[in-house]
């Protein structure tokens, strides 16, 4: 007989009702009495449990010894309407088969209520707990969610390369790829590390953003999203920082710095909108576990436009605010993220974009406005967040272009100089943190806990 999931028997369980079915997965917990025993059975396609019945005049309870938490078994039997509290259906189970045991020794998972530190010194466990399952699938959702959207917008999706010769943000915070013998680098003559020798014949390095190349697709494809891993070698051991996240860049031709804004408030709203409809158990259960106020933020991000707000005016409300930030703040500062909270949170009360960024805080490749000092940047902070989404129209005019390229010593820029040379085109984009969209839409406090293996400073496990 062919397995059926959990999450397709508890949906339709009126069709399944009186028939013998198959199900298998882990069990939660074992428990009951001299005549019936329950096993609480998750093979992780939901939050939702499925109760199996044992009869203990049938199944000898020795036979059920094995059967602990986190061990795996296969149970055929008959779906039954339940007269327990807890559930409307559950299985009586005729016959059973353990397929892996799971000794109540040295099982780490046995109690309820680990702390997310403990679970994230055993992540390669936790997706069996419910919080990590509940994580997991908001986050498949997303993922899918965000493919649906660019899709049906007409965006083509675009694959950039992960080992590039390029820097897009110029932080200098990159990984860097070779296959040099470090304790024996070959040398140039005045001793420089001898790149040609290396794997590329040039210095590479990891992804810090897809976004060069994705201009490159936009300026021939027209619409285009990258979605994908970037890498950023930063010592920054934050509850937003990951070494190793996932970013989705969209990148449009013809699209000035306002068609920016509104398609990145559209895009995540429709993120948030879509987990809010095809995760509910799971939200719910985040809600009710960790965040009281997660759904109604939730629905609040989704009814309410987002301020847009230029820097200056937003560096204005900081300094006339009287309140004592950690860090100071004054024109042509780059804002922390208590500083964007603030904004956020306690002024505005809603998302903000604040735009037109002093050009020195920001990337060589932002559009210039006419004042020479502020760049037509956009970023959209958002509540618990700060920072979700950082974008701009791009420059599209050469001669400026490559005037900031050369002030900056940026070098190796010909290729992407190319985009100016020939039918340049204004253009704009954004990148989305991926990891910070699942963040706030689970409501978990950490980035750690909201990717299945995470990469930090010091951390580099399994
Ligand atoms: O603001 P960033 O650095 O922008 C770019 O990389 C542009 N090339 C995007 C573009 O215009 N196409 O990064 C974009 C977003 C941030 O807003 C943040 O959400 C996320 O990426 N991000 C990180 N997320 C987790 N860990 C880190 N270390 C991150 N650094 C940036
Ligand atoms: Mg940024």
């Amino acid at each position: 007989m062919k397995r059926i999931t959990i999450k397709e028997l508890l949906a339709h369980s009126a069709d399944y009702v009186d028939k013998t079915v198959d199900v298998k997965g882990w069990v939660r917990t074992r428990r009951g009495n001299k005549n019936v025993q329950f096993v609480a059975l998750n093979d992780g396609s939901t939050i939702n449990n499925l109760q199996i019945v044992f009869d203990l005049s049938k199944t000898p309870e020795e036979a059920l010894k094995p059967i602990t938490t986190g061990s795996s078994i296969h149970v055929r039997g008959k779906l039954v309407a339940s007269a327990g509290k807890g559930q409307s259906v559950e299985v009586q189970a005729d016959n059973f088969e353990i397929y892996g045991t799971a000794s109540p020794e040295t099982y780490p998972l046995q109690k309820k209520g680990h702390t997310l530190e403990f679970l994230r010194e055993i992540a390669h466990l936790r997706p069996r707990t419910n919080t990590f399952g509940a994580v997991l699938r908001i986050r498949h959702a997303l993922a899918f969610a965000i493919h649906n959207f660019f899709n049906d917008k007409g965006f083509y999706y675009f694959h950039t390369p992960l080992i590039t010769a390029s820097d897009c943000e110029g932080a200098g915070a990159q990984f860097q790829v070779t296959t040099l013998p470090l304790d024996q680098l070959p040398r140039t003559e005045d001793g420089a590390v001898d790149y040609r020798e290396d794997f590329f014949g040039k210095m590479a390095s990891l992804t810090v953003s897809g976004q060069l190349e994705g201009e490159l697709g936009a300026t021939a494809l027209g619409n285009i999203y990258t979605f994908g891993p970037t890498f950023r070698a930063e010592n920054s051991n934050t509850p937003r920082h990951l070494s190793e996240f996932w970013m989705i860049e969209p990148e449009m031709a013809f699209y000035e710095i306002e068609d920016n804004m509104d398609l990145a408030e559209e895009f995540i709203k429709y993120c948030i909108g879509y987990a809010l409809e095809h995760c509910a158990d799971d939200i719910r259960f985040l809600n009710d576990h960790f965040d009281k106020e997660l759904i109604d933020r939730l629905h609040f991000v989704l009814k309410n436009d987002f301020v847009r707000l230029p820097y200056t005016e937003g560096v204005k409300i900081l300094e006339e605010s009287g309140k004592k930030f950690e860090f100071p703040v004054y024109w042509g500062v780059d804002l922390a993220s208590e500083h964007e909270r603030y904004l956020v949170e306690e002024h505005f009360k809603r998302p903000v974009i604040l735009t037109d960024y002093p050009k020195e805080i920001k990337a060589f490749y932002m559009k210039m406005n006419d004042d020479g000092k502020t760049v037509r940047a956009m970023d959209v902070l958002f509540p618990k967040i700060g920072e979700i989404i950082g974008g701009s129209q791009r420059e599209e005019d050469f001669d400026k272009l490559s005037k900031r390229i050369e002030e900056l010593g940026l070098t190796g820029m010909d290729w992407y100089l190319d985009t100016r040379r020939y039918g340049s085109v204004p253009h704009s984009g954004f990148g989305l943190g991926f990891e910070r969209l699942v963040l706030f839409v689970t409501g978990m406090q950490n980035i750690r806990d909201v990717i299945p293996f995470p990469r930090y400073p010091k951390n580099c496990e399994y």
